[in-house]
């Protein structure tokens, strides 16, 4: 038996799915509802809606049915719809759908579209169906088909778009806009001449201050390179409030209905129905007891030619496990699910068994092979590309989606491999597989309060005020990690004290996970007061005596922590000699027994050891023991007393450090592995504060190792290319976060990031 039981994409767990609907982040989750025919899976029966909720988009929970037509307004299905946040509630509005028993063509006559509203604090409870607008409500020229409301606020004003079709067979969109969720008036309608007869799913949206009208319009003529299947998904430009330029969203053969919304960073996020009603092909898990799934969520973004550029969600990047690079004209067996990467403009050809992908004189082609007959019916879709640029294709157990030049063409489309799926490509390729869950940076050590002076350019004594904030190198490095869509955990031990409370508080804030700190009545949490001297040097006075994440022991780690772990990261601040050290060993050695990536920045702070003769043998102590080693040219000398950089990496690498992170401040940085080395010059920013960036550095680029599906295994291999595009991520990670003041406040997402440096930077 073949498993098609999707690995990453929503599917339902038994019974039809079709539409995403209600998607929005609220309550601290991602929801998606979907319309959803849990009794058939060919879609008979009642039509209810299904949630889904996840904790960022990777992970989904199937939470149960949550509307089901239990009213006469919405007898014969809960219909298509959207959710709207507002201060703090959440807002449902769908379509209920009625068939009145009778001899009705159920186009014009006999069936009733009623918009309805459920307003809730519990996504997963939605109750108290009321009618917000009926057929009589809708203009004189509209049929009865009138639905799939989606709803915004737009400066307090409540905003509607409707899908509908008109008396006489033409599609097109009513928009209303209201004072509030239930007082929606007709203002007016968007269509244009000749453009099919029933427009589904409307969606007015923005991305980057341009507006587009998402929409599923039905009864386009089929092309060649155009509405290739049965209906059609799309947007038209808004311009002047005018429909141009309709382009598809997907040109592949499953996909319809989609639906965007805002996550919380301001993205805008898009998921489809990755199947279209009345298809003439099928799909063979029907016999398994259920259909259809949604696409993987994609974020938003303009392309230069004022289109939109599609791509899987960043967050993606975190599940890459592990990569190969491949070499042209190689066969290998993949395993599923994978996420493969072509930048060679030279492509023509990827071959999946049974499927084949290429392109050709600016045409792209998704092709199945009969002989296999893992497309059950489907045949060929081609587009229009012009110049190729690069190639992505995410394969899952039973599906695939193809970005290609960016994301500016995107062709999705079940498929039902029998047997081990090869690939072949005309082209060097890079395979990532992508795991189930996002794997952690783990990070142990001292997170504490910098107390940071109100003037700079003075001596400790004429400091007359200290503002408290998060510190701690551990911390700001997980706060890298986590702003760029990672996950991370810190290890530490903190006072029951109030300034403990602010650290979790903002530890939780910046993303990381703190479940696994330990808080005690032994010892205060650690401070740290620093002054700036007129040289921009800092000076630091710690009260540490001992303080709390000091007396960490090695047994009280839990063995569990390390389970999902990528890699574990440590400075030099915690390995006096106090409980903590053990704490290290001992955390060492669990995350090395799970193949995770071992980094160390010694990061050095006098002040905080007995002699100078101390601290550096603690840290030659640790050297050995790590695979990735961040050390500073102002650092280089003091530990191994060499100035040379290439004799210092010589004497690492036979200790067995696999990766050095060589970083020269201003003067940019070089990653350097036994094999090869990659570096980057500095970048010219106006420094305002360099506060934690050096942790940035080295949390960045360690997601930057994430993203690449690095594991500790292939350290040694990383390619001068990859080397030198990590060097240069980091380099410029650091470079924004100096601009701004403080450690983790002054990391950006990595949304804000791609809108610095341009995406093709990145
Ligand atoms: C689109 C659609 C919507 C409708 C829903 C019913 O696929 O036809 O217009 O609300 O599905 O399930």
């Amino acid at each position: 038996m073949t498993d098609w039981k999707q690995k990453l994409h929503i599917e339902p767990p038994q019974g039809w799915l079709n539409d995403p609907n209600g998607l929005c982040f609220c309550s601290g989750k991602y929801h998606v509802y979907f319309q959803y025919a849990p009794d058939s899976a060919s879609g008979g029966g009642r039509k209810c809606w299904g949630h889904m909720e996840s904790p960022d988009l990777l992970t989904w929970e199937y939470t149960g049915i949550v509307m089901e037509p239990d009213i006469p307004e919405d007898r014969n299905g809960v219909y298509s719809g959207c959710a709207v946040v507002d201060k703090g509630k959440l807002h449902i509005f769908y379509t209920g759908n009625v068939k009145n028993p009778g001899n009705y063509d159920y186009i014009n006559e006999g069936r009733e579209a009623n918009q309805i509203h459920v307003v809730t604090d519990d996504p997963k409870a939605l109750s108290g169906k009321n009618i917000i607008l009926r057929n009589s409500d809708y203009p004189d020229y509209c049929s009865c088909h009138v639905r799939d409301p989606k709803v915004w606020i737009e400066d307090g004003v409540w905003k509607m778009v409707l899908g509908a079709r008109t008396r006489d067979s033409k599609g097109l969109v009513l928009y209303y806009e209201g004072d509030g969720p239930e007082n929606f008036k007709f203002v007016k309608t968007y269509q244009i001449p000749d453009f099919g007869y029933m427009w589904e799913c409307p969606d007015l949206f923005f991305v980057d201050g341009m507006s587009f009208l998402g929409l599923s319009p039905q009864g386009l003529e089929h092309e060649e390179f155009r509405n290739q299947n049965v209906y059609s998904s799309g947007y038209f430009r808004i311009n002047d409030e005018k429909l141009c330029d309709f382009e598809e969203f997907d040109y592949g053969f499953d996909f319809y209905a989609p639906q965007t919304f805002e996550a919380p960073d301001g993205r805008r996020l898009l998921i489809g129905w990755m199947g279209i009603g009345d298809i003439p092909y099928t799909n063979p898990t029907v016999e398994l007891g259920w259909q259809h799934c949604l696409t993987l969520p994609r974020q938003l973004t303009i392309s230069s030619d004022g289109g939109i550029f599609q791509n899987p969600i960043d967050e993606i990047l975190n599940l890459r496990s592990s990569r190969l690079v491949y070499a042209a004209g190689q066969k290998t067996e993949i395993d599923l699910p994978c996420d493969i990467v072509i930048k060679d403009t030279g492509f023509s050809r990827a071959c999946f068994g049974g499927l084949d992908v290429t392109v050709n004189d600016g045409i792209a082609q998704l092709k199945f092979d009969e002989n296999y007959g893992w497309g059950y019916g489907r045949d060929v879709r081609k587009v229009r590309i012009g110049d190729f640029k690069n190639i992505r294709i995410i394969l899952d157990t039973s599906s695939v989606e193809i970005y290609i030049n960016g994301g500016r063409y995107v062709l999705s489309s079940r498929f039902y491999p029998d047997k081990t799926v090869t690939f072949e490509c005309d082209s060097q390729a890079v395979i990532y597989a992508l795991g189930g869950k996002p794997m952690k940076l783990l990070a142990i050590g001292e997170a504490l309060i910098d107390f940071i002076p109100d003037k700079s350019g003075c001596a400790f004594d004429q400091v007359t005020a200290f503002a408290p904030k998060l510190g701690g190198a551990p911390a700001n490095v997980c706060g890298a990690f986590s702003r760029l869509t990672g996950k991370s955990a810190i290890l530490t031990k903190l006072g029951n004290d109030p300034f403990g409370d602010k650290i979790i508080k903002e530890l939780g804030e910046a993303g990381i996970d703190t479940s696994d700190v330990i808080r005690t009545d032994e010892a205060n949490t650690a401070l740290a007061f620093v002054s700036l001297g007129e040289d921009g040097n800092r000076t630091f006075s710690f009260y540490r005596n001992p303080s709390a994440d000091m007396l960490l022991k090695d047994t009280e780690l839990s063995e569990e922590v390390f389970e999902d772990i990528f890699a574990l990261h440590f400075c030099s601040v915690s390995l006096g000699d106090f409980p903590m050290k053990d704490a290290h060993r001992a955390a060492i050695n669990f995350a090395r027994a799970k193949g995770a990536i071992i980094s160390f920045d010694p990061n050095l702070r006098f002040a905080l050891w007995k002699s100078e003769d101390d601290l550096r043998a603690a840290v030659n102590e640790f050297i050995p023991k790590a695979d990735i080693l961040k050390i500073s040219d102002e650092e280089i000398g003091f530990i191994t007393g060499k100035n040379d950089i290439r004799d210092a990496a010589e004497e690492f690498f036979g200790q067995g450090v696999k990766l050095v992170v060589y970083t020269r401040g201003k003067d940019g940085a070089e990653l350097m592995t036994r094999k090869a080395s990659g570096q980057t010059e500095g970048i010219a920013v106006k420094a305002v504060d360099t506060t934690g960036a050096g942790d940035a550095y080295i949390g960045s680029l360690l997601w930057y190792l994430k993203s690449i599906g690095v594991t500790s295994a292939d350290l040694p291999e990383l390619t001068a290319d990859e080397l030198k595009e990590g060097a240069a991520f980091a380099n410029r990670y650091c470079a924004v976060t100096i601009t701004k003041p403080g450690a983790i406040p002054s990391y950006p997402t990595l949304q804000n990031f791609k809108k610095i440096y341009k995406q093709e930077d990145i």
